[in-house]
C-alpha cells in the first residue's frame, strides 16, 4: 500500500458519533483520515451538515433491513474512503471496490480504507484510479451493490462556480450519447455511471445514487429505466442551502441558458412537509412528498432572489435505488 499523498489533513473522527451508529462493526471506533486536498471535505465536527451520516446511513440501514448483510459494496468517485468504512461497519461488506479519477485521492482513500479496518475477518480491498468503474475492469469482480454520489455540473459550467474543490462539482466532457433530458438536468455522469454500473451488478444487485435532486423526481427514476434498471427510492430528505450566494446565482444562470429549471423551496415548508415522516417512509411516499411540496416550489432564480432578502432556502435529496431486478 502506497503512502497517502502529503499535504493532506490527517483528521480523527470518532466514527460513532459522526455515523449516530452504536456499536460499529468491522471498523476502528476512531478513525484517522488522510484528507488530500482535493477530495470532497467531511464535516465530522458538524455530522448534521455532512452527507454520509444524513444520506448515506440511513440508506445503508434500509438495505441492511430489508435484506441482511451485503457481502461485496462498491463506490464509484470514492472522495476519502469513508463510503467504504461505512460500508464494511453497517452493511458488513467483505470485499470492496473503490474507484476515484484522481490518483492522490484514490491513494489516500486505500490507505483510509486499510488503516481503518479492524478485527478476525478479512476484507478484500480493490481501489484503482481512472473513470467510473472502468479501473475494476478484468478483476472477476461484480457487486451487489454500488453507491454513486458523483457530480453533476459539466466543466464548462464549473468554470462559472469558483469552487475550490473542483472534485464536488465537475464532469469532464463525455464521449458516450447521453438522453437530452439527462444534460439538461444536469444528471449526465449519473446517467453514464448507471449504464456501466448495471455491468457490474450481482443477478440481485443494484445501484443507490445520491443525487441533491433540484429536478423532478421523474427525471431520476428515468435514469434507472434508460440504464435498463428497474427504478425505486430508498429516502428522500431535504438540505439547507448552503453557500447560496456561490450555488443559487450559478443554477440561475444555467436556467437563463434553458436548463432546468431547478427547484428549490423555503426551508419552512421543507419543515413542515418532511415532518414526523421516516427514512423509509420517505423513499416509499417520495413522489407523494414531492406532489405535497409543490405549491412551495420556487426556481433557482426565485431562490436566488429570496437567499439574498434573508430567507433560508434549501433543496430536496434522493438516494435513487436502480435494481437489476
Ligand atoms: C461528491 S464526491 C463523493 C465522495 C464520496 N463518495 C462521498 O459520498 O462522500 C464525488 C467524487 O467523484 C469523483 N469523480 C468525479 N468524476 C468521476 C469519474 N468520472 N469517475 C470516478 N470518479 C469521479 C470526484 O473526484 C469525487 O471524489
Amino acid at each position: 500500500m502506497q503512502n497517502p499523498a502529503p499535504a493532506e489533513t490527517l483528521l480523527t473522527i470518532d466514527a460513532a458519533r459522526y455515523l449516530g451508529i452504536n456499536p460499529l462493526r468491522h471498523v476502528k471506533p476512531e478513525w484517522r483520515i488522510a484528507v488530500v486536498e482535493r477530495a470532497f471535505r467531511p464535516h465530522p465536527e458538524n455530522p448534521q451538515a455532512d452527507w454520509l451520516p444524513t444520506v448515506i446511513v440511513p440508506a445503508l440501514e434500509l438495505i441492511v433491513a430489508a435484506r441482511g448483510p451485503v457481502k461485496s459494496f462498491a463506490s464509484i468517485g470514492v472522495g476519502t474512503g469513508m463510503d467504504i468504512l461505512t460500508g464494511i461497519a453497517l452493511l458488513g461488506a467483505s470485499v470492496v471496490g473503490a474507484t476515484d479519477v484522481f490518483s492522490d485521492i484514490t491513494v489516500a482513500a486505500e490507505w483510509n480504507i486499510r488503516q481503518n479496518i479492524e478485527g478476525e475477518r478479512p476484507v478484500d480491498v480493490h481501489v484503482g484510479c481512472g473513470d467510473l468503474l472502468t479501473p475494476l475492469q478484468g478483476r472477476g469482480l461484480s457487486f451487489d451493490v454500488i453507491y454513486e454520489n458523483l457530480p453533476n455540473i459539466p466543466l464548462s459550467d464549473a468554470r462559472l462556480l469558483q469552487e475550490k474543490n473542483r472534485s464536488s462539482s465537475f464532469v469532464p466532457p463525455r464521449p458516450e450519447k447521453v438522453p437530452q433530458f439527462a444534460r439538461d438536468n444536469m444528471l449526465s455522469l449519473h446517467d453514464v455511471a448507471l449504464k456501466q454500473a448495471r455491468e457490474f451488478l450481482n443477478a440481485d444487485g443494484f445501484v443507490i445514487s445520491s443525487i441533491g435532486g433540484r429536478v423532478p423526481l421523474e427525471y431520476l427514476a428515468r435514469l434507472a429505466t434508460e440504464s435498463g434498471l428497474i427504478p425505486g427510492f430508498l429516502n428522500y430528505s431535504w438540505k439547507l442551502q448552503t453557500e447560496g450566494e456561490e450555488v443559487l446565482p450559478f443554477y440561475a444562470e444555467l436556467e437563463s441558458r434553458g436548463s432546468g429549471p431547478f427547484y428549490y423551496y423555503p426551508v419552512d415548508a421543507l419543515e413542515k412537509i418532511f415532518h414526523g415522516v421516516t427514512p423509509k417512509d420517505s423513499g416509499l411516499r417520495a413522489f407523494e412528498i414531492e406532489s405535497a411540496l409543490l405549491p412551495y416550489r420556487i426556481t433557482a432564480a426565485e431562490a436566488w432572489r429570496g437567499y439574498q432578502e434573508g430567507q433560508r432556502i434549501g433543496h430536496t435529496v434522493a438516494v435513487l435505488k436502480s435494481a437489476r431486478r
